[in-house]
């Protein structure tokens, strides 16, 4: 009797084992057959790229632009929730030349043609059908999508995304299969490795038959952190297991401090592309083939770009604060630290005691590139270094002349229009006047200056004095401003 139980019991045991092989057969079939995507995925665009990783708070517009221009071939945006991104609101920016995804009052995500061919918006999900929506949302203003399926945080944990989706691999699967069959950009994700290499090795396949174009492998546990020495031949067994690209991750603090040292972690993981993300923040011109620049140089490249771009001044000091903690030793950072959030415009910023640690205040602002406007005969602008010392400021001022020849020509009162360039802090003037616009483009540091160099624009193209103090030296070096009518003399 004892014996017949056993037999009966290790007789159930093999079926049960047969079956569950034959459910994972099953599971690969559907896997495939399920896979229609949209086009043949385009694995081509992630081999042998240089990447700027996914970095929550870090991997906004000026880092991007920052990687790109010191030789990044791709960058990642920071983890955006599919959940957020699909009630964003799409606007263009064309006077900074920026394409805005915006949520409230928040850009959630801000592009530009410098980076239109380059950047992956990376998409945290647990959803298919709202990962898609979300997709859809902003697939023609960027190369392509990544899903993040390597977070291990306790905000991940909380909402079952990131890495707490890699013990649902059916989840997994389910979401990159729908956003591969319907969408028109590749899709990609990224992932941890898991306990087990065989494991790990079966959910790549698995993710691989879903038609992603890549793979991206951050070599570390789920609960491993960044002392945890990253985990090579794990991520060598995966390129061995797939034949779509595998991006490698996890290299920075161990092997990676210049671009000679990122290639040979690409060649000691065996992968086809590698992505950079703590490295890139202590130093983004990590990604210089000519070797990393001084972060100080570093600092003014990014801040410039920022500037540029006028990005959000509590969003960049956040940054700055990130890229100094990993740069300078506690005794060199003044205690003036947290006066960074205090400043509320660039003006500010490059003026605050802590910018000479910086060298902020060596950034010259760059002139506003005011709106592109179309050829317009009736708007006059000039790029002008107006200097104060050139003018009399309390009598005969460039404004009180123009003020006074409209009075006496009988001529409607100008009216000033200013413009407060808020992330600079400075001002320009536009003046609408006998049916023109008349705009000193150079912005001034106070309304005043900005009014008096725009009245110069419209006297100047009047044909009148504009009140210069010395005559020999009159003449303006003004630049033509592309499609803007330049201004007669
Ligand atoms: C500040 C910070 C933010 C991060 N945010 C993200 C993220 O949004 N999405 C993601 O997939 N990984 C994120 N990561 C993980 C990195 O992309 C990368 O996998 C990890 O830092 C290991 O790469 P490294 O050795 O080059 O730093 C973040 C890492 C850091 C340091």
């Amino acid at each position: 009797m004892g014996f017949l139980n056993v037999l009966h019991i290790k007789l159930r045991q093999q079926t049960v084992v047969k079956l569950q092989a034959c459910i994972r057969l099953l599971k690969k079939l559907e896997d495939i057959c399920l896979s229609s995507p949209l086009q043949p995925a385009q694995s081509n665009l992630y081999e042998g790229k240089v990447i700027l990783a996914p970095m929550v708070k870090l991997g906004r517009l000026p880092m991007r632009l920052l990687a790109l221009k010191y030789g990044a071939d791709l960058v990642y945006t920071d983890e955006i929730f599919s959940q957020q991104l699909k009630h964003c609101t799409r606007t263009k920016d064309d006077r900074l030349g920026l394409v805005n995804f915006t949520c409230g009052d928040f850009h959630l995500f801000q592009t530009c043609a410098a980076e239109r061919k380059k950047v992956i918006l990376q998409m945290g999900t647990n959803d298919p059908d709202e990962a898609l929506e979300a997709a859809k949302l902003v697939q023609n203003d960027v190369l392509g999508i990544d899903v993040n399926f390597g977070c291990p945080t306790p905000n991940a944990e909380l909402s079952q995304t990131g890495a707490f989706l890699l013990n649902r691999p059916d989840l997994v699967v389910q979401i990159l299969r729908k956003l591969v069959n319907n969408l028109s950009v590749p899709v990609t994700c990224k992932i941890r490795v898991l306990p087990d290499i065989k494991e790990t090795l079966e959910l790549v396949r698995r993710i691989e038959s879903t038609g992603v174009s890549a793979l991206g492998v951050h070599g570390r546990l789920r609960v491993e952190r960044r002392n945890v020495a990253v985990r090579v031949n794990e991520i060598k067994a995966i390129t061995e297991a797939v034949s779509i690209p595998v991006i490698a991750n996890g290299g920075s603090l161990e092997y990676i401090n210049t671009f000679d040292d990122i290639i040979h972690f690409r060649e000691k993981t065996n992968s086809l592309s590698v992505m950079v993300a703590q490295s890139a923040i202590k130093n983004t011109s990590v990604f210089r083939k000519n070797g990393v620049l001084p972060i100080h140089k570093v600092i003014q490249d990014y801040v410039t770009l920022a500037m540029q771009y006028e990005y959000s001044l509590i969003c960049l000091t956040h940054e700055l604060q990130e890229i100094i903690a990993r740069n300078f030793k506690p005794k060199y950072i003044p205690p003036t630290y947290e006066n960074l959030h205090r400043c509320e415009t660039y003006a500010e910023l490059r003026c605050c005691r802590y910018s000479k640690l910086l060298q902020l205040d060596e950034i010259t602002p760059k002139p506003i590139l005011e709106e592109q406007k179309p050829v317009d005969e009736n708007y006059i602008a000039m790029n002008l270094p107006f200097k104060r010392g050139n003018y009399t400021i309390k009598s005969n001022s460039p404004k009180s002349i123009l003020m006074t020849w409209a009075m006496q020509n009988k001529q409607p009162n100008p009216k000033f229009e200013i413009i407060r360039h808020n992330m600079i802090g400075r001002y320009t003037c536009k003046i609408h006047f006998d049916g023109k616009i008349y705009h000193a483009v150079t912005s001034q540091r106070d309304k005043r200056l900005a009014e008096h160099a725009s009245c110069v624009v419209c006297l100047r193209h009047l044909g009148l004095p504009d009140g210069k103090k010395s005559q020999e030296d009159s003449s303006y070096p003004h630049e033509s401003l592309g499609n803007y009518r330049r201004a007669e003399m």
